[in-house]
This record gives structure tokens, sequence and C-alpha cells, in this order.
């Protein structure tokens, strides 16, 4: 017995090691945690409940019998954060690049299916070259499981992703259909196919920071949700998410209740009463928000829109507001999307959302045009529309035009419609009526 047992014992701390001493320091010198660090840092100290540890792949094609890790270049199982449950894999890049078999996605769907199951988050620790290339067919298969399962729970369970490697191919699809993408400076790399493959293909040369770095996705593709500068003030990113979203589209957010109760909020102060002096519409947002705590969601991309969580009287808030320090605050093509999809998440979470309004319309001109702001605006009109969340819209100077619609309007069954008394409620702004008329 005691033989048996040393034995476990000895498979487990090899399993913990997971490619080995000498990839372990090679992924230390370039500045990245391992997987398991990561879960240490992401959930409550002793709370890691692991799964499928000694798991090893079945490939037998290119010697693959031969190398044998076990778990197969994943982390998965389930622990606690905020005192509440939540499941998680984290992907071992000292294993096979932290690619993906047919073993590995079969972890990760596991996983996922208890969080359904269970009605918890599900958060995945994404650090993986993509499908396992010795494992062909199999490995692109184990990826089409993950997507069903990440479109089955979508609205289902909150599902956020980390990047925390060089992610590509199908590694990058699954973050994709998840709710929140996080990624650290540096050291987050998403693309479809790396430098070599676009070299290859298109005869140009790009470095793999400028094709799918942090920042690109942060502030150009839009990929990303939260940008951090390092791995630990990631996790801590993802730690303050969860305390405003409910763990599962049956619950409401868990309420905190405001450390300070509001003296004034001195809107009058923030917003010029001539329409054409810009401010920055966040400042409104933290006037309302207890705490002046608001948690801004795509920071960096589509300015032009700012949307993120607050709380008011303790309840979660989706705070949605025209920003007019940039492009006077319009609709776009990135704005809408941005707004669409954040306005879905509050739907399908039970969080009322807030709308501050301050913008002169759809921005025109041929790039716009041609780029699709009418399929894209459309997004922002279907997600108020049918979103039956509590919706209160405050119009703070200009509601122009499409702007006045879009931007949840009485007769996209918004509850509750205030005007500021700067209010301007019109089809188009003066100068534009008058051209047309005279
Ligand atoms: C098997 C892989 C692998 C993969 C990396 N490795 N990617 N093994 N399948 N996809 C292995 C390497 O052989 C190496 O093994 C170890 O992981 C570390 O890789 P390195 O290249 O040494 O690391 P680095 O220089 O940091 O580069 C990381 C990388 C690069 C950028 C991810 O490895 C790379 O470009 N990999 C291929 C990426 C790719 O094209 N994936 C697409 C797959 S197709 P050793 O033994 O030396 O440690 C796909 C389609 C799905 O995903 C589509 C779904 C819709």
């Amino acid at each position: 017995m005691k033989e048996l047992i040393k034995n476990l014992e000895e498979l487990n701390r090899k399993a913990e090691k997971g490619g080995g001493d000498a990839r372990i320091e090679k992924q230390h010198s370039v500045g990245k945690l391992t997987a398991r660090e990561r879960i240490d840092l992401l959930l409550e100290k002793g709370s890691f409940i692991e799964l499928d540890k000694l798991v090893t792949h079945r490939c037998t094609d290119f010697g693959m019998e031969k190398q044998k890790f076990s778990g197969d270049g994943v982390v998965t199982g389930y622990g606690m954060i905020g005192k509440r449950l939540v499941y998680v894999f984290a992907q071992d890049f000292t294993v096979f690049g932290g690619a993906l078999s047919e073993t590995h996605a079969k972890k990760i769907c596991k996983v996922m299916d208890m969080a359904m199951q269970m009605g918890a988050p599900i958060i995945g620790l994404n650090d993986s070259g993509g499908a396992r290339i010795q494992e062909g067919v199999r490995s692109l298969a184990g990826y089409a499981e993950i997507f069903q399962r990440n479109i089955l729970a979508s609205g289902v369970v909150p599902q956020i992703s980390g990047i925390f490697g060089p992610c590509a191919g199908g590694a990058v699809y699954s973050p994709a259909l998840t709710d929140f993408v996080f990624v650290v400076d540096n050291i987050s790399k998403m693309f479809i196919t790396g430098p070599e493959v676009v070299k290859t293909v298109l005869g140009e040369e790009v470095s793999m920071e400028d094709l799918g770095g942090a920042r690109v996705h942060a502030c150009i593709s839009g990929n990303a949700h939260f940008f951090a500068s390092t791995e630990a003030e990631c996790f801590e990113q993802i730690k303050k998410l969860l305390t405003f979203i409910p763990w599962n589209n049956q619950r409401k957010a868990k309420a905190f209740p405001s450390k300070a109760p509001k003296a004034e909020y001195n809107i009058e102060k923030i917003l010029p009463a001539d329409p054409t002096q810009p401010y920055d519409v966040r400042d409104i947002i933290k006037a309302v928000a207890d705490d002046s705590d608001f948690f801004e969601v795509q920071q960096d991309f589509a300015q032009n829109i700012v949307v993120g969580f607050g709380r008011v009287d303790g309840e979660t808030i989706g705070f949605v507001a025209n920003q007019p320090l940039v492009l006077a605050g319009v609709l776009d093509c990135d704005s809408a999307d941005k707004a669409g999809r954040f306005i879905r998440f509050c739907d399908a979470f039970n969080i009322p959302i807030v709308t501050f309004e301050d913008m002169p319309g759809y921005l025109p001109g041929v790039e716009q045009e041609h780029m699709g702001v009418i399929r894209h605006g459309a997004k922002v009109l279907y997600a108020y529309s049918e979103a039956t969340v509590p919706k209160v819209t405050v119009i703070l100077r200009k509601a122009y035009g499409g702007g006045y619609i879009a931007m949840n309007s009485r007769h996209l069954k918004a509850d509750f419609m205030f005007a500021w008394p700067t209010a301007e409620i019109a089809v188009m702004g003066p100068e534009g009526a008058a051209n047309i008329i005279f």
C-alpha cells in the first residue's frame, strides 16, 4: 500500500513539473509565469481542486508515443474567488507550447460543462500555439467542441479569457467567443496566423508585437477588453470584474454598499452649457457611481463611446455614454460594435443600463459607409431594443437624428428618459436643418 501511495505522489510531483525544469526556466526567462503559478495568483489560497492531473494524450504519430507529459499541457479544475465558485483552465506552454490535443480539449470541455451545470463563471488562461500539429484533425475537432461550448455557455455563465503568451490559430477563436478578453503588455499575442505565414502568403514583414500584441488588440482591433502591465495586475483586474457581475444568468450581481454616501453630484460643474465645448463624460459617470468607482471596459478602443460597470446604491449598473472628447461622441462602426456587445452582456446577466447621451448622430463619410456603418450601427438599435433589463437614459446635451433613436430612446423601450436642462432633441443640428429647409 505504502509503495502504491508513494508511486502516486511521485506521479503527482512529475505532473506539477509540466514540460520539465528547463522549459519552466525558459518560460520564466521571457517574463512569463507558469500555468500553476497563474492559478495560484488567481484563486483564493488553497481553494484549487485539480481534475485530470495525470491524463496523457493518445497520439502515436510522429513518435508522439514517446513524448508524454501528465496533464497534457493544460491544468484544469475549480476553486474560489471572492468566496464563490469558479472553474478554470490554464494552458501550460512548457508542454508542446500549450498546443491543443484531443485530450487537452477534452479536459477543457469537462470544466466548461461543469461550469454550466453549476452556474459558475469559467476562466480560461490561454498560452498556446494553437492546434497540436501532430494530432491533425483530432485537434481541430477538439477546438470545435470548445467553440460549441463557448456558444452554449454564452449568456448563461460569464466567460473570461486571459491571453498569456503567443496565442495562434484556434487558440484565439475561443477567447473571441467569450465575454471578456484580458491582455498583458509584451506578453500577450493573438493572431490567426503568425508573422512567418504572413510573410509567406503576403510577402509582408511584421513583428509578432505589431501583428497582434496586447496594445494592438486593446487599441486597434478591439479584441481585448482589458489591458494590464503585468500578469499580477491582470489577475487583479479579473477579480475586480467578477465583483460587478453575477455568477450566472439566473442571479443578480452581489450588492456592495458604498463606502461613503454621496454628498452632491455637481453635474453642472462638469457639463459645459456651450454645446460645442467638449468634456470627459467619464466625470459624469463617476459623479453618479458609488465612491466614483467606474470600471471601464475597452477603455482604449473606440473611445468615442464609453462603457463599463459601476454601482448605484450598491447595485451593479452598466454605463453607456457618448464621449464628446473623441469625434464629438458620434457613433461609428467600432463604437457601435463596442456598445452593442456590452449592452447584450448586461441584458443577459440582469444588469440595469444607464445611458448618458450627447452626440450629433452617426459618423458620415465614404470610409464609414463602405465599412458598413449601417450594419454595425444596427447592432446598437437591436441590443437596446431587445434588452429587458431596466433601462434609463439621461440626455445631457445633443440627441440628434439616428443618435436620438439609437441611444436607448423611449421608442426602443427605455423605462425612463431624463433631459438635463441643456438637452437638445432634434432631427439634426440647427445649421444642417436650416441649410436643407431654406
Ligand atoms: C505542436 C507546438 C505548436 C503546435 C508550438 N509547439 N506550437 N507543438 N503544435 N501548434 C512547440 C514547439 O515545437 C516547441 O517545442 C514548443 O512548443 C515551444 O515553441 P517555440 O516555437 O520554441 O516557442 P516560441 O518561439 O515562443 O514561439 C511560439 C509560437 C510558435 C509563436 C506559438 O511555436 C508557433 O508559431 N507555433 C505554431 C503556431 C501555429 O501556426 N498554430 C496554428 C496551428 S493551426 P519544444 O519541444 O522545442 O519545446 C490552428 C487551426 C485551428 O490552430 C483553427 C480553428 C478555427
